[in-house]
């Protein structure tokens, strides 16, 4: 992707980072010249992704308190700081009207979508905020951005994906307490509310379906993932300085709120 912004000498992190959006978040992050670490559960997958970007990878489960931890604490030691973080991993779920749902499935979407969210947001923000800042706007520090990937279901609720929209919902309330939180400190925390990228998360979906959701979208097309990539970019680059808590939308036109 050509690169539009000057991320030289940042430090990245990106969980999910071996899946479709978050390989390709991470190879924006690299061409505009930050260090990448990506952060996912799949061994297999992960160093794949790795040795393809020529990034570096880190196997950890984000819904694993003491893994997030120690992997914070050496991402702290290999790089000495940490200046952008893609909260990225997800997972869809089962697609099923809820008095179908396994009450397990609920609890697993919502513990890697937003208790991982957490978790990793808990693991790295502490030191962050303590960090040297790296520039100073209208004289506050800016010490580092998040950027969270919620989606649009979290906006709008979506029939058979009752976790998955409750669980996005609860990202987009997350960053907004983070974002406050964080305000004073120079860390600037958002999120996106991207429609549907064709990745392996969509595959997970029916052909009925696809052609439901693509016929909400205006634009009558996928999200491409260089898209989402590029407002990701925007999102982790010192341009994004005063929209902190900004919830952004990524939907062809489906929700423009
Ligand atoms: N694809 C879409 O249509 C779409 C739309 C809106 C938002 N999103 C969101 O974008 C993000 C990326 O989705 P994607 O489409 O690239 O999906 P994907 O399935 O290609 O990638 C998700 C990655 O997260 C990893 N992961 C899952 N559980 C994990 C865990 N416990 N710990 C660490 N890593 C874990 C997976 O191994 C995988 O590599 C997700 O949060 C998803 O909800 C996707």
């Amino acid at each position: 992707m050509d690169a539009r912004y000057d991320l030289a000498g940042r430090k990245a992190i990106v969980t999910g980072g071996a899946g479709g959006l978050g390989r390709g978040i991470a190879a924006g992050l690299r061409d505009a010249g930050a260090t990448v670490e990506l952060w996912d559960s799949d061994r297999v997958k992960l160093e794949a992704a790795a040795a393809e970007l020529g990034v570096a990878a880190r196997q950890v489960d984000i819904t694993n308190a003491a893994a997030v931890d120690a992997a914070a604490a050496a991402a702290f030691t290999t790089h000495g700081r940490v200046d952008i973080l893609v909260n990225n991993a997800g997972i869809l779920g089962e697609v099923k009207p809820i008095w179908q749902t396994d009450p397990r499935n609920f609890e697993a979407v919502l513990r890697v979508n937003l208790f991982g969210t957490y978790l990793v947001s808990r693991a790295l923000l502490g030191s962050m905020r303590m960090q040297n800042p790296r520039a100073a706007i209208g004289g506050h520090p800016l010490r580092g951005h998040v950027v969270n990937i919620a989606s649009i279901q979290g906006k709008e609720g979506m029939a058979l994906a009752a976790a998955y929209s409750a669980s996005k919902a609860g990202v987009i309330a997350l960053t907004k307490s983070t974002a406050k939180e964080t305000a004073r400190d120079g860390i600037v925390v958002t999120a996106i509310t991207p429609a549907a990228a064709e990745t392996a998360m969509a595959k997970e979906i029916s052909a009925e379906r696809r052609v439901d959701i693509l016929s909400r979208i205006p634009m009558g097309r996928f999200v491409e993932v260089d898209e989402v990539a590029r407002m990701v970019l925007w999102l982790a680059s010192d341009e994004c300085s005063f929209s902190t808590g900004g919830i952004f939308d990524l939907s062809g036109g489906r929700a423009t709120y």
